[in-house]
């Protein structure tokens, strides 16, 4: 038995992030952003992003202010951009926490640069131009007049200008070239104008497998610094892993009489006497309440029969006749000769591998190997 503690728990593996990195820079030849947001795709933010930093990442990518500043207070003293909306309320805490916001209105623009001359600092700013995403970001046909407004306002500095590709992991969709073409354009008019800032970029894990045209001085990864492919048409390339594994432990095991029902609802009656274990793992921790989960209970596949509850689930466990409490359980990832990979779950809960590691609860304490 483990010795850790816990009933239900995350690995990671640190030494496997920093070894992607180290992979899409290679891949990329350029500097990399590091995407740690959503708690690093459910892996936790600081300590994937502290490991990134020290494979040779100089950005951390965010969603929001809030878990910018979380990384500043673990230590973090790299470049950090938030990537969504920041309110112009919120510019003292930017300017004091040196960190980097996306620009993509008029207004609110203006109202940044009102802020930042009111309190007397250097407000960093990337612009977010929309090719055709259709959702943040200036459109290309003003960027240029937009982007010289802002030049002129003394307390903004524009360090970089970027876009984001909507179909970049459907390689054969003509849509990638057409927006990388349309960011192309705009950066070259740009710096004919003498408007040249010192980061353009584009590319996510997608457009840095597909498109190297999309590399330009930085690189944005999120999904593949995981080791988790993009899409089933872009899969990752060889050296790129996940090192996460999900792990509960049964808590019980009992033998139930033919007829008797298990769980809420009793949706699943034991056709035989059947031995029934439970695991400490239900929808609260991200699992999904859904018919037809497997789990790994000593090297093999079980299912998870009845439905999954907030905190608990029952397997089915006459294939492993010397399971007993206390024994290691995997959701996701390898045990023995098997595995579950986050594409398989994805699959049977109906959505993709993003959204099953994003939605790893906060409450699963994370273990780090390779610190
Ligand atoms: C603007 C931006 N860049 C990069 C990424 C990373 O994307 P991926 O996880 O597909 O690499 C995201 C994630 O959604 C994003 O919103």
């Amino acid at each position: 038995m483990n010795s850790n503690g816990y009933s239900a728990w995350l690995e990671i593996d640190l030494e496997v992030i920093r070894q992607n990195v180290r992979e899409l820079m290679r891949i990329s030849q350029t500097e990399v952003m590091a995407v740690v947001k959503a708690n690093g795709y459910g892996h936790g933010a600081a300590a994937v992003a502290r490991a990134a930093v020290e494979a040779g990442a100089t950005w951390l990518g965010v969603a929001r202010l809030e878990e910018a500043i979380d990384l500043r207070r673990s230590g973090m003293h790299c470049h950090i951009l938030v990537m969504g909306y920041t309110s112009p309320e919120r510019v003292t805490d930017v300017i004091n926490n040196n960190i980097c916001l996306t620009i993509y209105d008029r207004q609110m623009g203006e109202a940044y640069a009102r802020q930042a001359e009111k309190l007397g600092g250097i407000l960093r700013l990337h612009i977010k131009v929309d090719t055709g995403m259709g959702r943040l970001g200036i459109s290309p046909d003003t960027a240029h007049e937009f982007i010289e407004a802002l030049s002129r306002r003394p307390k903004l500095s524009i360090e970089g200008i970027f876009t984001h590709f909507a179909c970049a992991d459907e390689p054969i969709q003509p849509t990638t070239a057409r927006q990388l073409s349309m960011f192309e354009d705009l950066v070259r008019g740009l710096r004919e104008h003498g408007v040249a800032p010192r980061y353009i970029h584009s590319a996510n894990s997608a457009a840095i497998i597909n498109f190297p045209a999309a590399h330009f001085d930085l690189v944005r990864p999120g999904i593949a610094l995981y080791g988790f492919p993009p899409s089933a048409d872009t899969p990752l390339p060889a050296g790129i892993h996940s090192g996460l594994v999900w792990k509960t432990r049964l808590t019980s095991v009992r033998t139930f009489p033919e007829g008797h029902g298990i769980s809420y609802g009793h949706v699943y009656h034991t056709s035989n006497e059947e031995r029934i274990g439970s695991i400490a793992i239900g929808y609260a921790d991200g699992y999904r309440r859904v018919p037809g989960n497997i789990a790994l209970v000593r090297g093999k596949r079980v299912p998870v029969v009845g439905r999954v509850c907030m905190d608990q689930c029952m397997l089915q466990l006459d294939s492993v006749p010397d399971a007993e409490i206390g024994d290691e359980v995997v959701l996701l990832g390898r045990q023995g000769d098997e595995h579950i990979n986050a594409e398989e779950l994805a699959e049977r809960w109906g959505t993709f591998n993003y959204e099953v590691i994003c939605g790893l609860s906060a409450r699963l304490p994370r273990i780090y190997l390779n610190k």
